[in-house]
């Protein structure tokens, strides 16, 4: 594992990464007991009280073909890691994981631009750990704790980051092919009906697949749609 920087409180682990890009190394770590402006997709904003496992990995890969998979990966090793502490862990297509059909970890993967080039993809990763309680952020949400389960946030990072370093090497050379059968099997929502937003309407449909490419593949009315970005409403 790269080194860590640890902090007790910040304003977002993802901001702290994208400011000092150029003179971190590839896999630094930042952690943060707690943050005061979390950032979510499509511009949430996340709950970050203590308790939460809050950190964010950069890393600066050889070619800029498979980035966007390097999200799913951390998803996949996300599930792997969690699975184990409780049972009835699985993806929602790209890269929220779910259980017992409530969110326990999202990702924020934000690129970093220098000259034109990206210089360096900042994951950014929230797990609902040691959290007794949740804000009501308008979907259903789940803690380990309120799930039954105690965990230790360094060791479950530690886990985390094994899982995600054993398939990177594939992963930047294959893209998403590499890690698409164990993701798929963690992945229950082949051949249900399903609205994927992403800004605009919803579109409505059955989920065919997902890509060798990472993308999700649904049956809509009007033939099928390949899906690069969106989420998934279930
Ligand atoms: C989502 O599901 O919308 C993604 C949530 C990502 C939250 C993490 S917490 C660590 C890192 N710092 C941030 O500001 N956001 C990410």
């Amino acid at each position: 594992m790269g080194s860590i920087i640890h902090f007790e409180e910040i304003d977002s682990t993802n901001n702290y990464l994208k400011e000092h890009c150029s003179s971190l190394a590839h896999g630094t770590i930042v952690t943060a007991d707690r943050q005061t402006a979390g950032r979510g997709r499509f511009n949430r904003k996340w709950e970050s009280q203590e308790g939460g496992l809050y950190f964010s990995l950069l890393i600066k890969p050889q070619q800029t073909d498979f980035w966007p998979n390097f999200t799913q990966l951390m998803g996949l090793a996300l599930c792997r890691a969690i699975e184990k502490l409780y049972p009835h862990t699985y993806l929602k297509w790209p890269n929220d994981v779910l259980a017992d059909g409530k969110k326990l970890c999202g990702i924020l993967s934000e690129g970093v631009l220098s000259g034109g080039k990206l210089e360096g993809m900042v994951i950014g990763t929230g797990v609902n750990v040691g959290q007794k309680t949740l804000p009501d952020v308008g979907q259903p949400a789940t803690s380990l704790y309120m799930l039954g389960v105690q965990a230790d946030k360094q060791l479950l990072l530690n886990d985390i980051m094994q899982y995600f370093w054993q398939d990177y090497p594939a992963v930047e050379a294959q893209g998403f092919a590499a890690i698409c059968e164990p993701y798929k099997k963690r992945f229950p929502f082949i051949g249900k009906e399903i609205s994927v937003k992403n800004g605009e309407k919803p579109l409505f449909g059955t989920v065919r697949d997902v890509s060798e490419r990472g993308t999700l593949l649904l049956a809509t009315a009007s033939g099928q749609e390949e899906i690069y970005i969106g989420d998934l409403i279930v």
